[in-house]
Parts: C-alpha cells; sequence; structure tokens
C-alpha cells in the first residue's frame, strides 16, 4: 500500500491524489482520502483504481489543506469501499490511513469489540483509528493518544493521522514500513516514496522507526516512543521528477527496459574506484571473510531469481557451499547459522516483510549479513552488517526488470570483491572480470537496439495458455526469471524447468504449438539442451532459443535470438533483456495493462 499526506495552506487534495498517482505501483485495488474543510472532515473512498477515486473528488467537490490519502493492495478483506482507507473513528473526528500490517489486530479488536466500539471493515487497520480514539477520550491529547496506541500496537507501520478537533496538524507515526517527508515552504508532504512528491520539494526528512511527528505548515517536530524530541535532518534528495515519469514511453515497464545499460553502469561505477572495488566502511576483514563456510541467499520472487546467480557464483567462484532460500521458508526453516554464515538479502524495496523477518531469525543467531537492496535506510539496511545500494532509480512497473540486473551487476562485483579479499583470484584476472563488466551495458544496448522477432514471437506464444522456460546450470536461472516474467505479465501459464528435467514427467503437458523458450549460453551443456529442445519439438512445441553468439549457425529452434558474446558467468545480465522483452510484447499482443498486472503489488510489506 501507499500513504500520501499534505498540510499547508492551500488545498492539498489534487496534490494528495497526484502523490497517490506516483505510489500505485505499491497497490491499486481501492484508494481513498480524507480531508479537513472549514472544519469538517470529508471522507472519501472506494474499491477499483485511482481514477474511480478522482471522480468522487470530483463529483463531490472535495477540498481541504489537511489531507491524507492511500492507495490499497488487500490483505485483510477484500477490496471494497468499506475496507479501503481511510479508516475513521466511530465520532468521525479522527481519520488514519496505513500502510503495514498489525500483528496483534484480532486481540485488540476484541477488546475493543467487549468496549463497545463498532467496526465497519474486515482490516487489521481499523483497530488503530479506534484504539487512538479510545486514548483520545481519555485525556484529549493527540500525541499522547497515538503514543498509547502504538504502544500496544504490534507490527510494521507506517501511518497518518488526522484529528478533526487539531486541524492544524497531520500526525505521522513509523515502524518499519518506509515513510518520508518532504519539507516544502508553508507546505509539508508526506508518503511512502518521495516520488510522490518529487515535485514539489526535493527537502526530505527520513522519519525513523519508532518515531512520531507533528507536522504543521509552519512548524515539524519529531518525537521517540517517550514523546522526547528527537532531532531531524533535513537532507537534499537527488531524485528527479523524470524518474517517476514514462518520458515518452508507452510503459513504466518499457522505459525501465531501456535505462538497463544506464543503470548497471551506474551500480557497477558506484563502487570501482581505479579499478579496484571499493565498499565504504566495509565491516568485515579479510579474516573474517576467510572464515566464511557457509553462504545462503535469501529474497522473494525477482530479487530471489538475482540472489540465486549469487550462490551459483560463490560455489563456483569462491568455493564455499552456498544455498538459496526463499524468505518466507528460510524463516521457519532454519539452517545452523553462525558468524562465520553469510546471508546476502537481495530486495528492491527493502521493505519486503517475508525477508525482514527471515533476517531477524538471521541476526538472533549471529549471521553475518549484507543486503543487496535499491532503497537507501530502507528496513532491511537496518538488519543488515553492510549494505549494497543498486543504482536502479525508482522502479514503477510492477514487474521487476531494471532492479534486476543492477542486481545482478552488484551480484558480480560482490563475488568478485569477496573472491579478491580472500584469495581466491589473482589481480590480472581480477582486473580482465572488471573489464568484462564495463563492457556489459554496451552488450545491453546491442540487445534493445534489435528487438524486431520479439513481435513476432509473442504472436505465437500469446495464443496459448501454457508456455515453458528451460535451461541448464546459470542459464535455468534466467529460466526461472523469464518464466516469472513472462506469467506476471501476460497471465500466460509459465513453468521453468532445468533442461534435463523436463522428460522426467512434465512433457506429458506439451502439445502442438506449446512455446518452450530454451536459454542457451553454456557451452559444456549446449548439446544436452539442443537435444531436450528437439524432444520437445517432436512432440509438437514451438520452440524458442535465446543463444550466446557463440553459437549463432548453431541454433535449432524455430525463432532464435542471439546475445552478445561474454564471460560465462556474466550471461545472465544479458538474457534478462531477452526474456523481460519476450514477456513485455506478449503481454501487450495480449492488451494487458503491463504497469500494474492484475493482483500483484510491488512492495508486499506482509507475511
Ligand atoms: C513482490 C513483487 C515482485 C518482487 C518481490 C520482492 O512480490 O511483485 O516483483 O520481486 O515482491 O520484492 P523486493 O522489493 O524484496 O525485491
Amino acid at each position: 500500500c501507499g500513504i500520501t499526506g499534505y498540510i499547508g495552506k492551500n488545498n492539498g487534495v489534487e496534490k494528495v491524489l497526484e502523490g497517490l498517482s506516483k505510489l500505485e505501483y505499491r497497490g491499486y485495488d481501492s484508494a481513498g482520502l480524507a480531508a479537513i474543510d472549514n472544519g469538517k472532515l470529508n471522507i472519501v473512498k472506494t474499491k477499483g483504481r485511482l481514477k474511480e477515486l478522482e471522480k468522487l473528488v470530483l463529483e463531490g467537490k472535495v477540498e481541504g489543506n489537511v489531507v491524507i490519502g492511500h492507495t490499497r493492495w488487500a490483505t485483510h478483506g477484500v477490496p471494497s469501499g468499506a475496507n479501503s482507507h481511510p479508516h475513521t473513528s466511530m465520532d468521525g473526528k479522527i481519520a488514519v490511513v496505513h500502510n503495514g500490517i498489525i500483528e496483534n489486530f484480532r486481540k485488540i479488536k476484541d477488546s475493543l469489540l467487549e468496549k463497545g466500539y463498532v467496526f465497519k471493515s474486515e482490516t487489521d487497520s481499523e483497530v488503530i483509528g479506534h484504539l487512538i480514539s479510545y486514548y483520545y477520550d481519555e485525556n484529549k491529547d493527540p500525541l499522547l493518544a497515538i503514543k498509547k496506541a502504538f504502544d500496544s500496537l504490534e507490527g510494521s507501520y507506517a501511518c497518518l493521522i488526522i484529528f478533526l478537533d487539531h486541524a492544524d496538524k497531520i500526525f505521522a507515526v513509523k515502524k518499519d514500513s518506509p515513510l518520508v517527508i518532504g519539507v516544502g515552504g508553508e507546505e509539508v508532504y508526506l508518503a511512502s516514496d518521495p516520488a510522490a512528491f518529487i515535485k514539489y520539494t526535493k527537502n526530505i526528512i527520513y522519519l525513523e522507526n519508532n518515531e512520531i511527528a507533528t507536522l504543521g505548515s509552519d512548524e515539524i517536530k519529531i518525537f521517540n516512543m517517550d514523546l522526547e524530541k528527537v532531532d531531524c535532518k533535513v537532507e537534499k534528495s537527488n531524485l528527479n521528477e523524470d524518474s517517476a515519469s514514462k518520458e515518452g514511453f508507452e510503459t513504466f515497464t518499457l522505459k525501465e527496459i531501456y535505462e538497463q545499460p544506464k543503470v548497471c553502469m551506474d551500480t557497477l561505477n558506484s563502487k570501482l574506484e581505479n579499478g579496484d572495488i571499493v565498499y565504504e566502511d566495509f565491516p568485515f576483514t579479510k579474516e573474517e571473510l576467510s572464515k566464511i563456510n557457509k553462504i545462503y541467499t535469501i529474497g522473494c520472487g525477482t530479487a530471489f531469481y538475482a540472489g540465486i546467480n549469487f550462490s551459483y557464483l560463490a560455489k563456483k567462484m569462491l568455493g564455499i557451499e552456498s544455498f538459496e532460500i526463499l524468505s518466507s521458508e528460510f524463516r521457519y526453516d532454519l539452517p545452523n547459522l553462525d558468524e562465520n554464515s553469510l546471508i546476502v538479502a537481495v530486495s528492491q524495496s527493502g521493505e519486503t516483510a517475508d525477508t525482514l523477518a527471515a533476517l531477524k531469525e538471521a541476526r538472533k543467531m549471529g549471521a553475518k549479513i549484507v543486503a543487496i537492496t535499491n532503497v537507501l535506510a530502507s528496513a532491511i539496511t537496518r538488519l543488515s552488517d553492510y549494505s549494497i545500494y543498486t543504482l536502479a532509480g525508482p522502479e514503477i512497473g510492477v514487474c521487476s526488470t531494471k532492479a534486476y540486473t543492477s542486481q545482478l551487476m552488484a551480484i558480480y562485483e560482490f563475488i568478485l570483491y569477496l573472491a579478491k579479499a580472500t584469495g581466491k583470484i589473482d589481480e590480472s584476472k581480477f582486473k580482465e572480470y572488471i573489464e568484462e563488466l564495463k563492457s556489459i551495458p554496451e552488450k545491453q544496448k546491442k540487445i534493445l537496439d534489435d528487438v524486431g522477432i520479439y513481435e513476432e514471437i509473442a504472436n505465437v506464444i500469446k495464443e496459448k495458455s501454457s508456455a515453458f522456460y528451460i535451461g541448464r546450470l546459470i542459464d535455468y536461472k534466467t529460466a526461472m526469471e523469464g518464466a516469472l516474467k513472462l506469467k506476471e505479465i501476460s497471465y500466460i501459464h509459465t513453468e521453468a524447468f532445468p533442461a534435463g528435467e523436463l522428460k522426467h514427467g512434465s512433457i506429458a503437458l506439451i502439445e502442438e504449438k506449446t512455446p518452450v523458450i530454451a536459454v542457451l549460453t553454456q557451452e559444456e551443456v549446449f548439446e544436452k539442451t539442443l537435444s531436450n529442445l528437439e524432444e520437445v519439438k517432436a512432440r509438437g512445441a514451438v520452440t524458442i532459443g535465446i543463444y550466446s553468439e557463440i553459437f549463432r549457425g548453431k541454433d535449432k529452434t524455430d525463432f532464435s535470438i542471439f546475445v552478445p558474446e561474454t564471460y560465462k558467468v556474466f550471461y545472465p545480465i544479458l538474457t534478462a533483456i531477452s526474456v523481460q522483452l519476450i514477456a513485455y510484447n506478449t503481454a501487450k499482443a495480449l492488451n494487458r495493462d503491463v504497469d500494474k498486472p492484475r493482483n500483484l503489488a510491488k512492495s508486499v510489506t506482509v507475511e
């Protein structure tokens, strides 16, 4: 979910709606806002996309200079008007928007029900307004009421709260969900992501966990949960408005696909100094790194598929036993961890609840934790000993593209750093690898300059209700990401298999014209994968190959795509672009909403 707020001397409704439009990637099944106008608190909320809310706002001529808004990805309760935020207290004088999850809401709801409180929704969030109103009725002190309420609420939250009795303020509170304050002269903005207000101000305060802020048009105060005032630092953001606009592309996703050469280059360069990889303030010594005897990569979705490249490379290039475990499984099936275990957590948003929960467990056991993330000072960075930032910039399309390849770039760099620090590669080999990495963005551009074939391929895939990806070794990693991309934006059921495994059962699913897409970049298994393609072809499949340029002339598929030659271990950062283009063109051919595929959200802050 995404939240925004505005307080100032002017009507803030439009700015809050505009902010919500920048946050729709965080959820888009319902939306709502609350505005205080001349002593009245107006609430408008509805199921559906933001444009439905905009219609209602227009019809109702809703205005106000104190406004909070919400765009939802349903967790507790179906998308509906009643379940949409803002939620209010029973007297309608307090309104709340919430991003996160209240884990103990059932217990609190039961006790409020006993006290006679009436609930209108099935959400966990509704308890917040009622609980605040319960304490507010005791002493009429809004700050104290918020503190007391959040003292008993467990879980994660970024909340904005407004009181009709205190119409000159917005209250904000945060734990484990992002919340930033934008300071723009006599106007103050709040949002889950600065993209929501960057057009109006670049002066940003990052609210920390367990802080409450009171925001007025002329004063901002921040308190800890003991209500002691704490200092706040205003920082200048280097985000620009363009990063949240389509810049002439038909969708954000396509724009982001084309940004990959740049963001991969930026990510690489951010750590390169005079030909060396430098991680400022890296906390582990060479001796400590040399003692690492187990590596676990964790993550969810696309981030997990980036992470599995890390485990593969760690085995190959560091000779360390390495495993990949999905965050949601890791948490309940913990391996034996100690200070010689390294956890590499990959997360674009840095706020995925499953990964956060897994990291909390790993921390307790004393493992070393390195995060690879795209969001500065996100929750995951706080749980990690060190964070490597990808420089992908804001990714708005829900399916991850540029975040994935920039994660791969960060992973390649980190592997090389570890290999050098632990003496696994010599200086000259290290230099060769770095030079090859530097050439990657140009190779990615080449793929993006030659996209004619993808439409043809899409027209074949779109006719069928299921498709398969196959690959061996590192190509299988790309196959998994390719299958995820295709299914999430085209809604065609797609599965990935290690190419050798298809014949052990799943080949039964191949019918006339079933698309089978193979990734073929690894010499030692090339012929084997080709044979697997022959097997499916013999059973009617349409075959599509994504080959390394080194195999040009040896291709045997109905459609053949070639990516430039690179080092064996670096192919995924090139083949990723081809699988994205296959998914993109298929989704377009089927008229899907590529930027906002059904049922999904970009940041999933529930377990
Ligand atoms: C959601 C998104 C995926 C993403 C995953 C992990 O499910 O829809 O695209 O890969 O979360 O997100 P993270 O922010 O941790 O990379």
